[in-house]
């Protein structure tokens, strides 16, 4: 007697890597071209399938839960932000759902340091005019960026990310400012500044790091009034969720000089981005780069498949289950 083995639907094209583990575990359903599905072909495409294994970028709404096919009983999304999945939805349907927490810290938090770095430093502007040939060579006054070291660094949500953003900061001799739902035990403070409430830590914020994960709360927290709490020549960084920043407040900030500059690795509603920010030169912007290492992807599919497997596999709880808040 052959034993059926559970059949899960990959929405995206994985690494090579976890695409051979996800077959070798499973009656695997791939996505070669990599099309990105809506609801409706998501809902067709996971017919008689025990999981899916989703990413950032499809949206697993209350509506699309509602029609997955009973048969569905874990959703396993490779990444740590679980914002494109409704959670509550799921529950209501009994359907797991598990993220890849821990495994891309590092990369987010170099990603971090590097939108930091490059809008301080206009990095933009300088790899343009190199491109374009319009180097005339040194000058004394050519490209001069904000200065980074012995700063103070705000950061907005102080998890695995924020905390490891703030080690790196460190070797930068950053004064570190952090505000997050409860503060940190000494030995993860490490000396940081805690503020209870995220407005008063603004004042304080040459550089403001957003850390935080997409919820109702956090929404558009970025908008023109706290841009404005921030001291004149702030720097602005986002690699958490681009729904966190109120483009339009960010974009007149950016162009009337209030913020110098804006390292930007996520958008609202990305890949469509509000065009403001194409044209303006003080704005360094990366294409939601922060896991994107070999290693790093791996890890979040290794991740992604460790749950699939306790769950269809051997019947146990996910080991990164998330609950709906
Ligand atoms: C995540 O895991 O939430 C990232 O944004 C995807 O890289």
């Amino acid at each position: 007697m052959t034993i059926r083995k559970p059949r899960v639907l990959a929405t995206r094209h994985f690494p090579p890597d976890v695409e051979t583990r996800l077959t070798a575990s499973f009656d695997a359903v791939l996505n070669p071209e990599d099309r990105l599905y809506d609801g409706p072909a998501l809902v067709a495409a996971s017919a008689g399938c025990d999981g899916i294994m989703c990413a950032a970028g499809d949206a697993l709404t209350a509506a699309t839960i509602a029609s997955l096919p009973a048969s569905v009983r874990i959703i396993a999304t490779f990444s740590v932000g679980y914002e494109h999945v409704d959670v509550a939805a799921a529950a209501k349907r009994n359907i797991a759902v598990s993220n890849t927490p821990d495994v891309l810290t590092d990369a987010t938090a170099d990603i971090t340091l590097l939108c930091l770095l490059g809008a301080a430093r206009r990095a933009h502007e300088g790899t343009t005019m190199l491109r374009t040939h319009n180097w005339v060579g040194w000058t004394p006054t050519q490209l001069t960026g904000v200065h980074v070291t012995g700063k103070r660094l705000g950061i907005l949500g102080m998890g695995r990310i924020g905390q490891a953003v703030a080690d790196r900061a460190r070797a930068f001799r950053m004064q570190i400012h952090y505000s997050n739902r409860s503060r940190l035990p000494a030995d993860l403070e490490k000396g940081a500044t805690f503020h209870a409430n995220a407005d008063d830590m603004l004042p304080y914020c040459d550089f403001l790091s957003i850390n935080a994960p997409m919820t109702p709360a956090t929404r558009k927290w970025v908008n023109a009034e706290r841009l404005a709490k921030l001291p004149k020549g702030a720097v602005v960084v986002n690699t958490a969720r681009g729904g966190v920043v109120d483009d339009e407040a960010l974009i007149a900030a950016l162009r009337s000089g209030r913020i110098a500059s804006a390292g930007l690795d996520v958008f609202d509603g990305e890949p469509k981005i509000h065009q403001g920010y194409y044209d303006l030169e003080n704005a360094f912007l990366l294409p939601h780069m922060g896991s994107a290492t070999v290693e790093t992807r791996n890890a979040m599919g290794f991740k992604a498949l460790d749950n699939l497997e306790a769950f269809l596999l051997r019947g146990q709880a996910p080991p990164d289950v998330v609950k709906a808040s």
